[in-house]
């Protein structure tokens, strides 16, 4: 393992992509305090910590962090108690011991790097939490493994053969689907590899994974190369093939004279699927490559259509291997066609691409997938919005339901969401200004009015802050909350 880097320094990419990070609390836009190492909320006081300069952006980064620190902590233990074990094992079997040995060795190697997410963690957790989170069982995978890292950035013939496999489908519904070049996110985006590609294709990449280490794997690469170990126990023709000692480097062997590249227009955070920071229908495109059978698609499908532009594109690729316990959300390809129908997105094109999964050459055993890759866009929805100027009356379409969310300290009052029920079922997400737009629309007043009006109680000084309001007033008008009155 090469020597320690606790603070990986990515800010400046991120600088660039604030405009289009939001709050998970309030959804105004975030901003980077790099000195601080943390983005801060531009409206509540919610602040995302970036240990190792690694963002968080989570609804509870603190929880999260502090979290992952104990599961590291329980971890190590456990792994220092095998690697005992081990040694014990070799003095009482001499004729394995070296292998024993090799294995123990392994282990140790592979746990200084786990060792060092541990000490970047420790220094975000939060210690008041601990004692609770301590007794917790593990609750997310991912947390541990080097196979993904093995695939991606050893540059191994049979991680390379599974890249392409991916990456040559992928791209070819990338230039015949994608509305535009703006922008992807990859969700569930592992070791990073395929995020990394993306920056041929698109301006800007957001990766993004509710794994520390996976974040931390695709980050740390750009100091320097990672070394660490596949250790095998069985499917094994050779003593020697137990251990195998990977150096990950974010440059092929062939290049690996050039100076690093800087991570620039991708943007690797960590982050969570049912949740993602990122601004309503900004994004061109949306891939999610091995991840579909991972968390229900029914849990976060609201949120890919959320994100997508009119017309953006979404891409599958992977089998449905559930790795879920509840059976009523395992879909069928046929059922999970049906989701994105009702959903509003037109169907695109499908394959089956096979290919094998993260296969060891060294290994008697390994996976082949009958991946099912497809791609969808999401229908404009209606313009109700289209036709609007500052002049336009607005009212209520109907009876508006809503609930707030918030929380009173000693000293003050923090953050307030909005959550308005919408026709379909879904709901609206907003900060509590939404509410204060609402009391303002009765059918009489203009935009422009009820802007002038507004500021009397926020700062909208600058234009950029007025025309926010009218993006507000706009996407209540897309949802149907508010409408146009018809000018005779
Ligand atoms: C099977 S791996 C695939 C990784 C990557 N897409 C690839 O093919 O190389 C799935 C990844 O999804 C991540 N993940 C699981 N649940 C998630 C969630 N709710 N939000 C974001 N990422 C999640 C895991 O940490 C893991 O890295």
């Amino acid at each position: 393992m090469e020597g320690s880097l606790s603070q990986i320094v990515s800010a400046p990419g991120f600088l660039a992509a604030q405009e289009d990070l939001i709050c998970l609390h309030c959804r105004q836009p975030l901003e980077l305090q790099s000195h601080q190492e943390l983005f801060l909320c531009r409206r509540c006081p919610v602040s995302y910590p970036m240990p190792g300069g690694i963002p968080v952006l989570l609804k509870d980064s603190s929880t999260y962090i502090t979290s992952m620190f104990s599961q590291y902590s329980r971890h190590l233990l456990s792994e220092s108690q095998l690697a005992k074990e081990l040694e014990i094992s070799a003095e009482k079997n001499p004729r394995r011991k070296n292998m024993l040995l090799n294995w123990k060795q392994a282990m140790d190697g592979n746990s200084l790097y786990i060792k060092e997410i541990q000490d970047t963690l420790q220094k975000s957790a939060d210690i008041n939490q601990l004692a609770s989170l301590l007794l917790q069982p593990s609750e997310i995978s991912y947390a541990t493994g080097f196979d993904y890292l093995r695939r991606d950035w050893c540059w191994l013939p049979e991680g390379e053969q599974e890249i392409e496999a991916i990456e040559q489908n992928i791209e070819s519904q990338i230039a015949r689907y994608a509305p535009d070049f703006d922008n992807v996110l990859i969700i569930g985006a592992g070791a990073g590899r395929v995020a990394w590609d993306m920056r041929k294709q698109f301006s800007r990449v957001f990766a993004m994974d509710k794994s520390f280490l996976m974040a931390h794997q695709f980050h740390r690469l750009f100091k320097e190369d990672i070394r660490f170990f596949e250790i095998n126990t069985k499917n094994l023709m050779h003593n020697g093939d137990g251990i195998r000692m990977h150096r990950a480097s974010l440059l092929p062997p062939w290049e690996s004279e050039q100076i690093l590249p800087e991570m620039d227009t991708v943007n690797y955070f960590v982050g969570d699927a049912l949740s993602v920071p990122i601004r309503d229908h900004s994004l061109s495109c949306i891939l999610s490559v091995y991840f579909t059978d991972l968390v229900p698609l029914r849990s976060y499908l609201g949120e890919i259509k959320r994100l997508l532009k009119p017309g953006g594109l979404f891409i599958h690729f992977g089998p449905l291997d559930y790795h879920f316990e509840n059976l009523s959300d395992r879909l069928s390809a046929n059922e999970v066609r049906a989701e994105f129908s009702a959903a509003g997105f037109s169907w695109g094109t499908e394959k089956e691409v096979i290919s094998t999964h993260l296969k060891s050459s060294v290994s008697m055993v390994y996976k082949t997938y009958k991946n099912w890759m497809f791609s969808v866009n999401r229908k404009p929805d209606t313009d109700y919005s289209a036709g609007l100027i500052e002049s336009s009356v607005i009212r209520l379409k109907r009876e508006v339901l809503y609930e707030t969310k918030g929380s009173i300290t000693v000293d003050t009052e923090l953050l307030k969401e909005v959550n308005i029920a919408l026709p379909a079922g879904d709901t609206y997400q907003g900060a509590d200004s939404v509410l204060d737009i609402l009391r303002l629309v009765d059918g009489q007043k203009t935009i422009s009015e009820v802007v002038d009006m507004l500021a009397t109680e926020y700062d909208l000084s600058s234009q950029s802050s007025r025309r926010e309001v009218v993006d507000i007033i706009r996407s209540l008008i897309d949802k149907e909350i508010i409408q146009i009155i018809p000018s005779c």
